[in-house]
């Protein structure tokens, strides 16, 4: 549809919100991990269902989804299949027992980072170019500053017609993106441009308006680590600790997010972890150690996320210790230390690439310790917090994190860990600017 994609390049968006200031209210629509949280608008079209393939894609891209169904897109697919996907209520009506109409689209509103409908029919189109809010999407969109994205799907008849096509162009010159339709076999029997764009495509262009357009980090290739290592003693018992890998695959999601090539070392998370450009899972800190320093010499910033085992047992069986063979008295012996050990990496002593970032979790005084670490490691940056404290550290959605740096330290308030990894890769970006002024490499 040439006549939408000429419009809407003209204008590109106006709309600056970025999703890493983006809100999330726990209570309504629980944003985890740094994924961005996108509103998936559907309405009564036949290409309703390719909107569930359209959600799986997001998912798998590392977002989250919530539902909001007009009352005739509930009559080509049922609201269930999407709950059952997204694992959230599916929005189907601003008057449903229970919601508060008023506040609830203004809450998921605040909390977006997108909001993408497709397909999107020439009524609801019309409903947003002339303000009209006669339902909870069309309040959304009234509501949102995200950015809106819409897959327009409707008889080529239609498409064509003035009236649509001014509605387009009124929602172009807002700022509205748009995924153009296809050509092919409509469902009304006729062949030719509406029907909606393949799920690959819409879900790459929200991927496009997502991504922060001027991300130092674009194309640059960060390393991260993530959740605890196991240690082990025998084949059936082994030395762990209580990291989830929550704060690591933030970070990972966060920086994809902003554009970089990421590369995910995991330890046994116990989230699943987003979608990246490169997962490698490990077990044991020896193992990390091997991944990261063979990953190392090619990445841009290395964020040592992972609660990596200080010690391992020195002689793990191969065999399971029964308990008849008497008290156990288990020797340990250090790991090496992964941080330390890319702190010392010839090339990097050159050019400071990569920039090194590295944890601290304290019980007490975490800046102070923090501090030292950094000088000791000779890293960049080090996000120290204190794991004694309610709502940081290990097991919880939130951190309270103090960023010690060159320039200084920066305590942040609590909040969720994607907003923390926001912050932390914020303050990453000016030392990748300093350092790696060459050219993205290949
Ligand atoms: N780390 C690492 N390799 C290890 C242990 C830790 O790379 N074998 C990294 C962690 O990923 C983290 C940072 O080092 O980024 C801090 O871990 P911590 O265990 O607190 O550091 P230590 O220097 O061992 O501090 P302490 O002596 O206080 O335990």
């Amino acid at each position: 549809m040439t006549e939408i994609a000429a419009t809407a390049n003209r204008q590109p968006s106006t709309v600056n919100r970025q999703p890493s200031t983006v809100n999330c209210q726990p209570s309504t629509v629980n944003c985890q991990l740094g994924r961005s949280l996108i509103a998936l608008g559907v309405t009564g079209g036949i290409g309703a269902y390719k909107a569930v393939e359209v959600c799986r894609g997001l998912q798998t891209r590392g977002h989250e989804v919530v539902a909001v169904m007009t009352r005739s897109a509930a009559r080509f697919v049922g609201p269930v299949t999407f709950e059952a996907i997204t694992r959230r209520p599916v929005i189907t009506s601003q008057w449903k027992p229970g919601m508060n109409a008023d506040i609830e689209h203004v809450a998921i509103a605040d909390a977006i980072a997108l909001l993408l409908v497709a397909p999107c029919t020439a009524n609801v189109i019309g409903k947003f170019a002339n303000g009209i809010a006669d339902d909870f999407l069309s309040s959304l969109y009234l509501a949102t500053k995200a950015p809106v994205l819409l897959a327009p799907a409707m008889n080529s008849n239609m498409l064509a017609h003035d009236a649509v096509q001014r509605n387009l162009q009124t929602l172009a010159a807002r700022g509205v993106r748009f995924v153009d339709p296809g050509e092919g076999y409509l469902a009304c029997g006729w062949i030719g441009k509406g029907r909606l764009a393949e799920p690959a495509a819409i879900v790459a262009a929200a991927e496009l308006v997502l991504a922060p357009p001027d991300s130092v980090l674009r194309g640059r290739r960060v390393l991260v680590t993530a959740g605890p290592t196991y240690e082990d003693i025998d084949p059936v018992r082994y030395v762990g600790n209580r990291s989830s890998g929550r704060m690591g695959c933030a970070l990972a999601a966060e920086a994809r997010r902003r554009g970089a090539h990421v590369i995910l070392i995991a330890g046994p998370t116990r989230v699943e972890p987003p979608a990246v450009d490169g997962l490698v899972r490990v077990r044991s800190a020896a193992e990390m150690h091997a991944a990261v320093m063979a990953e190392a010499p090619r990445a841009d910033v290395v964020i040592m996320a992972a609660a990596v085992a200080d010690y391992t047992p020195a002689e793990p069986s191969p065999r399971k210790i029964a308990k008849s063979e008497g008290p156990a008295t288990l020797t340990l012996q250090r790991t090496r230390d992964i941080l330390a050990d890319l702190g010392r990496l010839p090339s990097r002593a050159a050019s400071g690439v990569p920039i090194l970032v590295g944890f601290a979790a304290e019980t007490g005084d975490a800046a102070a310790k923090a501090r030292e670490k950094r000088a000791r490691k000779q890293v960049d940056l080090v996000v120290a917090n204190d794991v004694s404290r309610a709502g940081a550290g290990f097991e919880v959605e939130t951190n309270e994190v103090t960023i010690v740096g060159p320039d200084g330290d920066r305590t942040l308030p609590p909040q969720s860990k994607g907003q923390v990894a926001a912050a932390i890769l914020d303050r990453i970006e000016p030392l990748v600017r300093e350092r790696t002024a060459a050219p993205v490499r290949a």
